[in-house]
Parts: structure tokens; C-alpha cells; sequence
């Protein structure tokens, strides 16, 4: 009853009316719903900036619940690369404030010389930067789009890695992306969720996005309000309203693997890494 009637509220905010997304939320609140009494919330009052610009939110969502252990698995198997790889440098694309980064640089025995770091959030980068051991570093505080568009052809790292950053950009768009740095990587490593590719605005999208925002919602307790109306309330409502700032394009690992090959990646390995609230978590890696 409470999915059909968030799964109502998700379709009228893809049909662009906030009233009836609104009514059908605040219905969906007064039987309980986490979700439901969020959305409506954010539905009264948005926030414009954007979630990773003013990151206060979107740092307290990966500092509690299921991001925990996500994190900590994402780290190891950083980590785990840069000990079998041994790469003299490391290119972290969309590195935020480091959150997989840095734990998976101090769990490695192996220490890259060399560290680039590419992120637009100058707040966020300015974090990371903060935390990185010795090494020699240097920062792109911009967009991969406008990093490859400068980069020169010699400029090479052994690996590049991106944890849950790359599904950012629009599917066509980070295909361009991939094939344009494939020259300039060995190998290349993607932490991101299998997400099921249902049709967009469809009622299975509804309902899988209605029972995993709600799941996610109960991960947090104290940190609720600020993670669900600075962070996951702009993601959810950004992939379905019309003209919305949008800031993820998931999809299957099937999708990514298909994806990379189309880019002229090889030698793709998928592992498992958590099973997170919203869909499970995989280290992709290719060459
Ligand atoms: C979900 S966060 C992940 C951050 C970090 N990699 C982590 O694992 O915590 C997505 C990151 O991608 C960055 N981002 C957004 N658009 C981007 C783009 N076009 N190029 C590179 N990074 C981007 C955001 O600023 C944000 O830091």
C-alpha cells in the first residue's frame, strides 16, 4: 500500500506536478513512511545548491549506514590493485573528499609516487588533498569532460580509478569519456552499483526507486533530515522531473560492461562488492 501509493507520488513528480507529488507523499507520511514525509518536505521547500558544490549533506550520507561497509570494501579492493599492480602513479577520477581514496592509499603496502586528482567540487577536493600521505600530487578542480579535452596525448597513468563518480554523466556522454581516456590508462578501475535498467518512468522504475529510497531513508536516524533533503531527495527527484538538475545516470553492470567494450576496453573482470540499500555494489576493472 505505502509503495503503490510513493510509487503515485515518484509518477506525478515525472509528470511535473508538484501538487499532487506532494499530496500523494504527505498520504504515504501519515502511514509511516520515511520517504514519503521527505519528499513532501523537499517538494515544499527546495534546495537549490547543488549536492556536491555544498557537500554537507552528501559527506554525512557517506559517513553513516550502509556506506560504512560499502567503503570499506571499496578500499580493500583499492587497495588489493594497488598491492598486485604496484602503480607508479594513480589517477582518481570524481574523487570527492577522498572517502575511498585515502583508506585504500593507507590499507596499500604500495604507495603510487605520483597521485592526480580530478574533481569539480573544489570543496570536496580541497578535503581530499587535505588527507592524501606524501606523494607528489596534482589536482584538476573541473569536470573529466574538460580535464581530456586538455589533456595532452603523453600525459599516461598505469591506473585510474573512479569510485561511484562516473555514473555522474550521461550515458552517450561517458561513453565519449571512456574511449577519449582509454589512451592515457593501462588499466582502469570502476566502483559502481548494478543497478536494474528498468524503462525510465516506468512503474517497475517507480517502485524499485520508492523501496530503496525508503531503505536507504531508515539507515540514518540523527543525520535524516540533512542527508534526505540536501542529498537523496535531489537525487531521486533530479532522475525523474523534467528539466531537474540531474546528477545520476545508473545502470547494470551488464550496461557497464557492454559500455567499456563499445569504449575499447578489454579484459574486464566485475566483482562483488556489498550488497548496498539501493543495489549491489561492483569493482569493475579493464584494460
Ligand atoms: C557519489 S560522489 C563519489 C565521490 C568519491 N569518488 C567517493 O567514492 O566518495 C560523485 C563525485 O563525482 C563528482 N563529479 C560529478 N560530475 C563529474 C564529472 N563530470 N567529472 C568528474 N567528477 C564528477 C562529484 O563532484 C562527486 O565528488
Amino acid at each position: 500500500m505505502e509503495t503503490s501509493t510513493l510509487a503515485q507520488a515518484l509518477q506525478a513528480v515525472a509528470a511535473g506536478d508538484t501538487t499532487a507529488a506532494g499530496a500523494a507523499a504527505a498520504q504515504a507520511a501519515e502511514g509511516g513512511s520515511l520517504l514519503g514525509a521527505a519528499l513532501a518536505e523537499f517538494l515544499q521547500a527546495e534546495q537549490s545548491e547543488g549536492v556536491y558544490d555544498a557537500p554537507a549533506a552528501f559527506e554525512a550520507f557517506i559517513e553513516g549506514g550502509g556506506n560504512i561497509p560499502l567503503y570499506r570494501a571499496t578500499s580493500a579492493a583499492l587497495a588489493g590493485l594497488y598491492d598486485q599492480h604496484r602503480p607508479a602513479a594513480l589517477l582518481d577520477i570524481g574523487c570527492g573528499n577522498g572517502r575511498a581514496l585515502l583508506p585504500a592509499l593507507h590499507a596499500a603496502a604500495h604507495q603510487p609516487s605520483r597521485i592526480g586528482l580530478v574533481e569539480p567540487s573544489e570543496a570536496l577536493l580541497s578535503t581530499a588533498v587535505a588527507g592524501l600521505p606524501s606523494a607528489e600530487v596534482q589536482t584538476w578542480p573541473t569536470t573529466i569532460q574538460a580535464f581530456l579535452d586538455d589533456l595532452s596525448p603523453e600525459s599516461h597513468w598505469p591506473l585510474a580509478q573512479s569510485t561511484f563518480a562516473l555514473h555522474t554523466i550521461p550515458h552517450d556522454a561517458r561513453t565519449a569519456v571512456l574511449a577519449q581516456l582509454r589512451p592515457h590508462v593501462n588499466m582502469l578501475a570502476i566502483a559502481d552499483f548494478d543497478v536494474p535498467d528498468h524503462p525510465s518512468g516506468s512503474l517497475e522504475q517507480l517502485r524499485f526507486l520508492a523501496e530503496t529510497y525508503e531503505r536507504g531513508l531508515a539507515e540514518y536516524d540523527a543525520d535524516r533530515d540533512l542527508v534526505a533533503q540536501g542529498f537523496l531527495m535531489p537525487v531521486l527527484v533530479g532522475q525523474l522531473r523534467p528539466g531537474a538538475d540531474r546528477v545520476t545516470w545508473e545502470q547494470s553492470k551488464e550496461l557497464w560492461r557492454e559500455q567499456l567494450t563499445a569504449a575499447g576496453y578489454r579484459n574486464l573482470t566485475i566483482s562483488p562488492l556489498y550488497d548496498y540499500w539501493s543495489s549491489p555494489a561492483f569493482l569493475l576493472t579493464a584494460s
